[in-house]
């Protein structure tokens, strides 16, 4: 068992060069450690079966980070969605960001910098032509996140969240990752 584990494994570069955290993709063993990770940093929460469903379908681009104790502090995990191009009537691949969130004692460390910048990379493969995500209007750290890499706000979903928040929807083209 350790074995399939380890060959599944990845490993990808950080930007922190002291090595406070690792990252690599997701497994199904670190998906109660994800479902807590979620549960303590955000309010949009997932059944079980939903990460499963994604791992499975898209697993290279589900990436986790671990600490030097080995606790899982961070995750990100995206899907592929086809969808009708705006100036076309060919069907495209987009890559939409599901979900990121970082431990609060690991913030400001370049942990979601590294998971963003690995997991945008993966999911290219993919061949989409698109990376969008979606965003309460109110949460200035991940907008200011996303437009450091240069994703724009390309509208408003109004009443997007369940408690009546609007989120941003925000879009990067892929040919500028
Ligand atoms: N104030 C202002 N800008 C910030 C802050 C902050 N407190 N934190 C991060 N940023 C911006 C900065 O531009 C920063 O770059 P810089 O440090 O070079 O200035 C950039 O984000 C990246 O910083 P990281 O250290 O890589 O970000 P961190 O690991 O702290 O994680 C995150 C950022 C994921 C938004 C984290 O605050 C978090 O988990 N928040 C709660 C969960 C959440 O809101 N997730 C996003 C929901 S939307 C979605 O999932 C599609
Ligand atoms: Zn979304």
């Amino acid at each position: 068992m350790t074995s399939n584990k380890e060959t599944k494994t990845n490993f990808f570069t950080n930007s922190n060069n002291d090595s406070e955290f690792f990252i690599r993709r997701c497994t199904s063993e670190d998906l109660d450690e994800v479902i807590d990770v979620n549960e303590k940093e955000l309010p949009e929460d997932y059944p079980y079966f939903f990460y499963k469903s994604i791992l499975d379908s898209f697993p290279e681009s589900f990436l986790v980070a671990q600490n030097k104790q080995g606790k899982i502090i961070a995750y990100i995990m995206w899907r592929v969605e086809k969808a009708p191009s705006a100036n076309s009537l060919k069907y495209k691949n987009k890559g939409h960001l599901v979900s990121i969130a970082v431990s609060e004692v690991f913030r400001r460390k370049g942990v979601a910098k590294a998971l963003l910048a690995n997991s945008m990379t993966a999911i290219k493969k993919y061949k989409i032509h698109e990376y969008v995500l979606e965003v309460r209007v109110s949460n200035y750290t991940a907008i200011r996140l996303y437009e450091k890499f240069n994703y724009k706000i390309e509208c408003i979903k109004k009443n997007y969240y369940r408690d009546g928040e609007n989120a941003y929807f925000m879009t990067l083209n892929a040919k500028y990752f």
